[in-house]
């Protein structure tokens, strides 16, 4: 559904503002050739209005030889930073930088961060990125959620359709997505609306079903029949089922990888905007499925790399699952139940 240039305005406005923009600091914003027209404009005339210093840097694709999806999360491999120092430099020279073309984790974009410059990712098509504009409440759900995470040792996850996970933790930080930077040396998606954080190391086991009617990123599908992945020393060591399952193998095996099928980050969705159904209406192509990573209540786990979260694994696979009607518990106390997120007072 189109959206006005006003509202896409005001939203960037918003984002701009929770992000702590001040008058002549500096924005660069980063395009590629997906890069939908209507946010880039928006996105110049909102950080040109707060007085901000405004850059724009266009970037090539790359990967597209290697990759099986157009999916811009589905190839892990090189970026465009890879080797391209005067791109680098510009950016660690920037306060900001508004990503919207797809960066993706890679050592550069850490060494960035490091010097204090955010990053800020935005490429849902703008009607997503209207319903889904972070306000101050998302951020302090969020936090409240890493606190949470972080005193805990242990994710267990439950479903009635046969998932029983567990997770030791501590190895590796939480991080929160809250869709806005308001920190230096912050990276964020607009939108989100979610708290993860890795297990440890090899140590993850047990069982997941991903059920009928639970979604596949980069597929970006529903399941139709389970699939069931047996979990042992932190990798899926089986992926059984039907079509799905063969579908997933086959994707999953053209990445000649062991470390793909490693479990990557594990998590809980606490974003009341995004909603389970969205992908149904939408092309597949239309959209990177953020709703489905951040609706309220999911329990998301992925497939893949560690290393954005400080860990040596590095893989070009990264599947992201979020599932339905699962309880996920830290330490053995419940903080969602059957999908529903327990730590909010209106939901007990
Ligand atoms: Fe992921």
């Amino acid at each position: 559904m189109p959206v006005s240039d006003y509202e896409m305005i005001n939203a960037w406005t918003q984002v701009l503002k929770l992000s702590k923009l001040e008058a002549g600091q500096t924005v660069t914003v980063l395009t590629g050739a997906a890069t939908h027209p209507q946010t880039l404009s928006s996105a110049l005339v909102a950080a040109q209005s707060l007085g901000a210093v405004v850059n724009r840097l266009d970037l090539l694709p790359v990967n597209a030889d290697k990759a099986l999806s157009r999916d811009s999360l589905a190839y892990l491999g090189t970026t465009p930073l890879t080797g391209n120092n005067a791109a680098i430099a510009a950016l660690k020279e920037s306060d900001l930088v508004l990503d919207l073309m797809t960066l993706l984790f890679s050592a550069e974009q850490h060494d960035i961060l490091k010097t204090g410059t955010k990053i800020l990712l935005a490429v849902e098509p703008p009607e997503v990125l209207v319903r889904l504009v972070p306000t101050a409440a998302d951020r302090e759900r969020v936090i409240k959620a890493n606190a949470r995470l972080s005193r805990a040792r242990t994710m267990t996850v439950t479903s009635p359709a046969g998932t029983e996970l567990t997770c030791p933790m501590g190895q590796f930080p939480v991080i929160s997505e809250y869709g806005f930077v308001d920190e230096p040396g912050r990276w964020d998606h607009w939108p989100s609306g979610f708290v993860l954080t890795f297990p440890d190391d090899g140590k993850t086991s047990g069982r997941i079903v991903i059920d009928k009617g639970d979604i596949l990123l980069p597929q970006k599908c529903y399941v139709t029949e389970p699939i069931t992945l047996t979990v042992e020393n932190g990798y899926a060591t089986r992926i059984e089922g039907g079509v799905d399952a063969a579908l997933l193998r086959d994707y999953m095996s053209s990445f000649n990888d062991p470390e793909a099928y490693a479990i990557s980050h594990i998590g809980w969705g606490l974003q009341p905007r995004a909603r389970w159904s969205t992908l149904g209406l939408y092309d597949r192509e239309a959209t990177i499925g953020m709703d489905a990573r951040a609706y309220e209540g999911n329990f998301l786990f992925s497939l893949g790399p560690n290393n954005e979260a400080g860990g040596s694994r590095a893989t070009a696979c990264h599947i992201d699952i979020p599932l339905r009607d699962c309880t996920v518990s830290l330490d053995g106390e419940p903080v969602v139940r059957n999908g529903k997120v327990l730590d909010q007072p209106q939901d007990n």
